[in-house]
């Protein structure tokens, strides 16, 4: 697929188009990953007036708005951010049902990005959605239906692979750093805990997705071929040894290990790669830190042995 694809064309004709279709402001919403930063860049290539908005959600990573902000200031765009956190931590609020905290999560959203558009007076919102998805899930990032929306939805990435858009972002010279990363769900850790948000589940997963995407960056080569690395906070407490205090409990951690593979099977997970040591170091880092009681490594694969017809597990568990 990737062969016959010309990434040079593809940012030519979607420029020239937009130059002669849009007529008003566009709003790009970015998160700092690849799809939207390729947007970004793809309208600045345009004279198309624009303004580019981060939502500060408050279930992004440690550090996320100042590297996302460090990022795009390498690529020379700037961008507004909009402190939201208060906001979506009170509409999630006692939702324990994965699918009410992504529409409560998505209702937010859409709610802050309307309000910012009329602000502009913009007519478009550009996204980088690559599919509308899924099974049963509501991307945070799915529009509601035209008739309700007071803007039009402008989604050149919608339909290609991941490979295509990193022949853009290249094309587009956006720094490797950043095509590299993997992805992140736009709803971020709210769907790396079990049940209801509080504060101290946010804190305990973003401590250890921390740890995690250190450990990452300290072994490379070990995670290179991974698609996804990331911890899951599951609800449950049990008890644990610990010699220092008796009696401790603590949540039990999933760890999914996604691996990238071209080819009818698509996403495969892969713990197999890690070495005994690399795991006990990965295993001992997180319980020392979190009174984590146990570091589960989930052997569901995306697709079953028989492809996309036999049943597997999505990436993330919400
Ligand atoms: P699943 O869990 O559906 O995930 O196998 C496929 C990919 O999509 C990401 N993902 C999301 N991305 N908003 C996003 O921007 C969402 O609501 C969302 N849900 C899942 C997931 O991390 C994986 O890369």
């Amino acid at each position: 697929m990737t062969s016959s694809f010309d990434s040079n064309n593809f940012i030519d004709k979607w420029c020239r188009q937009l130059n002669t279709k849009i007529d008003g402001r566009v709003i790009v919403a970015v998160s700092g990953g690849i799809d939207s930063t390729v947007c970004a860049l793809l309208i600045k290539k345009t004279k198309i007036l624009h303004n580019l908005l981060l939502i500060d959600t408050g279930f992004l990573r440690k550090g996320e708005v100042e590297k996302v902000q460090d990022n795009f200031k390498r690529v020379k765009c700037s961008i507004d951010v909009i402190d939201a956190g208060d906001t979506f931590y009170d509409n999630v609020q006692g939702r324990s049902e994965f699918s009410e905290k992504r529409e409560a999560f998505r209702k937010t959203y859409f709610s802050i990005l309307t309000e910012y558009i009329k602000g502009k007076k913009a007519k478009y919102l550009l996204q980088g959605t690559q599919f509308h998805l899924s099974n049963a899930k509501m991307y945070h990032n799915n529009p509601y239906p035209k008739k309700t929306r007071q803007f039009k939805m402008l989604e050149p990435l919608a339909g290609l692979t991941k490979v295509q858009i990193r022949a853009i972002a290249r094309k587009l010279g956006i720094p490797s750093e950043i095509i590299k990363r993997q992805p992140f769900p736009g709803p971020g850790l709210l769907l790396r805990f079990s049940g209801a948000y509080s504060h101290h589940k946010l804190s305990v997963i973003r401590d250890i997705t921390y740890l995690t995407e250190q450990f990452i960056e300290h072994h490379p080569y070990v995670f290179r071929d991974c698609y996804q690395v990331f911890p899951f906070l599951a609800g449950l407490e049990i008890p644990f040894v610990n010699l220092l205090s008796a009696g401790d409990h603590g949540p039990i951690v999933l760890m999914r290990i996604i691996k990238y593979k071209a080819g009818r099977k698509g996403i495969m997970y892969m713990p197999k790669i890690l070495s005994e040591t690399i795991q006990r170091k990965l295993v001992d880092e997180l319980m020392q830190t979190n009174s984590i009681a146990r570091v589960c490594f989930d052997a569901t694969p995306k697709y079953g042995q028989g492809g996309k017809s036999s049943p597997g597990g999505t990436i993330e568990y919400a």
